[in-house]
């Protein structure tokens, strides 16, 4: 399995470099990176990249660092995202270029899609403009209000999203794949006065009857009165609620063609949106993004990183529901007034090269996904990618999860044809951008298979050990941010106690991320994965704990433990160890049931590949799950190095729980 390597950063290729002859201008040496990156970790750097943006009025104060970990920045200066986004092309030639090149899932016979939409920026201005118009006039939202966003990948999720941001409401998006109960924990920890959905969407050639769920969520959501219903499928009939539900394009069509909302000036920390993300415990956490810091890092990494040109055809192929997508899909392309790709379903339909077809169908340059895509579409074989003609291609980066050597080869010399540059850029839902990377737009260093690079100018990234000093190169540590950057998350919402203990506690003042990493002899980052009890699946974060306590709430369960295996797709998966109550027999039906139960209460991406039924779930004395004992029974790992690591149990317990484990699960 090529995954070995990664987690534990044994056979990591350190030494391998690759300089593309391709890219002369750029390509650099590490050593010079290396003394012009330390020349920019000052928050006077960062204003030099501010300074780019267009502002209503200027800061009074770079970074405003009187109470940290709360940092601020660019203080005292007033700007709006969806001005930068749209009304700036308005007063250029960009007006009536293509924002937005949209693919809906479904084909015709030929294979070839049944739906393309092309929005230029001044349809989307127009849209914009309108349903802002319908937020303010028919539900009276304003400045500070929060609205929440449940809807599949169509354009009028970024146009509802840039609606938002332009009368200050602050919006929360839920990925589409979560479950209502899911949806409603999120509406109410952000208490959302009203939710923007669809009726349903295509996904693997099926319908999925979105509105259900938000019905059944809103229900469990005393705080959102409305919902506006976009018609994403004309022929399907759902059920309204007579003055609370209203269909977005009676809504819209009730607003003039003309219609403007002048953008609001919002204060430089004004925040933009709360993305509900996964940690520690059960509940998810809500990052609260500022809205002047985090325009800012995305400019600067829409231009270092994606080298993002007029020419340019982007496309990030995440969805909008993760910060990928609000990154790199809405605020920085757009920002930078791209012409970008959204599509609406899945990279297998109907055939495993969908997404090469459109690569090719648009002529797609910068290209950015998971590596667990890339080694979904790989393991299908490369015929599928030889159809096509894919050197339109310029740029290709992955995101979300470490990438191994293999699949990085062949991102490079199968999809793009050994000749781009191509990264994985390291970064979290809390980082707000990418802060980890190569830059062929800044300057281009030697690749290496499977590394992320090295720290973005202005970022001042370090791996350290567990007493927090500076691990020695090719030594496993952990990943932290020694500075503040724009972008960074302003608190945790409704927590700011979590936010100092979960990210600046571990090592006094600093960022710590929670990952694994090595640094190398050239200074190159190799992040290796979670080092909490969070998971990575498919390049989306979960916790352990989440998936327990939704176990645990079915009524056939007593306790429950989580763990992450390595998987050769997907990164890593959950599994499960279930205790069954008392008077409760384990069935193949009651296992289906649990895995029914996690799917409906959090969502299909938290279902466990397995679960086991046992008699106990092994415990310290202090009551803690030995999680690396469950671990190393799935993995087949011997238990000699794990005894002393489970603490305050004893050698004996360790091992009696291992022996018990085993042979209660067959394996
Ligand atoms: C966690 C953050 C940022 C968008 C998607 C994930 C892991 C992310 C990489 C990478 C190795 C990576 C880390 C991080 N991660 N990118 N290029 N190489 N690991 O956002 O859900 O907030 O998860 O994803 O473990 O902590 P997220």
């Amino acid at each position: 399995m090529a995954k070995k390597g990664v987690s534990s950063g044994e056979n990591l290729p350190f030494g391998e470099k690759i300089v593309l002859d391709n890219w002369n201008h750029k390509n650099i040496g590490v050593e010079a990176y290396q003394d012009m990156h330390r020349r920019t970790l000052t928050p006077e750097f960062w204003e030099e990249v501010a300074n780019e943006l267009d502002w209503f009025r200027k800061w009074e104060l770079a970074l405003d660092d009187s109470n940290p970990p709360f940092y601020r920045w660019f203080v005292g200066g007033e700007i709006n995202a969806s001005y930068l986004c749209l009304d700036r092309h308005m007063k250029s030639w960009r007006k009536n270029k293509v924002a937005i090149i949209w693919e809906g899932e479904p084909v015709d016979g030929n294979g070839n899609p049944r739906e393309v939409r092309k929005l230029t920026y001044y349809d989307l201005y127009k849209q914009v403009n309108r349903l802002a118009t319908v937020l303010k006039r028919n539900f009276g939202i304003r400045k500070g209000d929060k609205v929440g966003i449940y809807m599949p990948m169509v354009p009028e999720l970024p146009i509802a999203m840039l609606a938002l941001a332009r009368i200050g409401a602050t919006f929360t998006v839920v990925f589409s794949g979560f479950s209502a109960d899911s949806l409603a924990e999120r509406m109410n920890d952000a208490e959302a006065r009203l939710l923007i959905t669809a009726n349903g969407f295509y996904r693997r050639g099926k319908i999925v009857n979105l509105k259900e769920i938000a019905d059944e969520a809103v229900e469990k959501s005393p705080t959102v009165k409305n919902m506006i219903v976009l018609r994403r499928l004309p022929e399907m009939d759902i059920p309204m609620q007579e003055g609370r539900d209203y269909w977005w394009e009676d809504l819209m069509a009730g607003a003039p063609e003309n219609a403007y909302i002048e953008p609001e000036p919002l204060p430089s920390e004004f925040p933009l949106y709360i993305l509900y993300t996964s940690g520690t415990t059960g509940k998810p956490k809500g990052i609260v993004h500022d809205t002047g810091g985090y325009m800012t890092i995305l400019h600067a990494t829409m231009k270092w990183v994606f080298d993002i040109k007029d020419e340019d055809v982007f496309w990030c192929a995440a969805d909008i529901g993760w910060v990928t997508g609000h990154s790199y899909i809405v605020f920085g392309p757009l920002m930078e007034g791209a012409t970008e790709i959204m599509y609406e379903g899945a990279p297998t339909f109907p055939e495993p090269d969908r997404w090469w077809s459109m690569i090719e169908r648009y002529g797609t340059t910068v290209f950015y996904t998971s590596p667990t895509a890339i080694r979904t579409l790989m393991k299908f074989g490369d015929q599928w990618v030889k159809r096509h003609d894919l050197s339109t291609l310029r740029i290709l980066h992955s995101v979300g999860e470490p990438i191994n050597p293999e699949a990085w080869r062949w991102y490079f010399e199968t999809i793009g044809y050994g000749r781009c540059p191509v990264g994985s850029t390291w970064w979290m839902t809390e980082t707000g951008g990418i802060m980890i990377s190569h830059l062929p737009g800044y300057a281009l260093i030697p690749l290496k298979p499977g590394t992320n690079g090295l720290p973005l100018p202005g970022i001042n990234a370090d791996v350290l050990t567990e007493d927090g000093k500076p691990a020695a190169a090719g030594d496993k540590g952990y990943l932290v941010l020694k500075n503040p950057w724009p972008g960074m998350p302003m608190t945790i919402h409704r927590d700011p106690d979590k936010f100092v203990e979960t990210y600046f506690s571990r090592f006094k003042g600093l960022y710590y991320a929670g990952d694994y990493a090595i640094k190398d002899d050239d200074g190159y980052i190799w992040v290796l994965g979670r080092a909490d009890e969070v998971l990575n699946v498919a390049g989306h974060r979960l916790g352990t704990y989440e998936i327990e306590s939704s176990l645990v709430g079915h009524k056939a369960v007593a306790e429950a433990a989580v763990v992450g295996v390595p998987d050769e797709i997907k990164g890593e998966v959950p599994m499960a160890f279930v205790v069954l109550r008392e008077n409760v027999d384990a069935s193949e039906d009651l296992r289906k049931d649990l895995h029914q139960w996690v799917r409906k209460t959090i969502g299909p991406i938290a279902d466990p590949g397995k679960i086991f039924f046992v008699s106990s779930v092994p415990k310290t004395r202090s009551g803690k799950i030995m999680r690396r004992v469950l671990k190393a029974v799935l993995t087949q790992q011997s238990l000699g190095d794990i005894t002393t690591l489970e603490d305050q149990a004893s050698v004996e317990e360790v091992k009696e729980a291992y022996r018990r484990l085993k042979s209660e699960i067959g394996e």
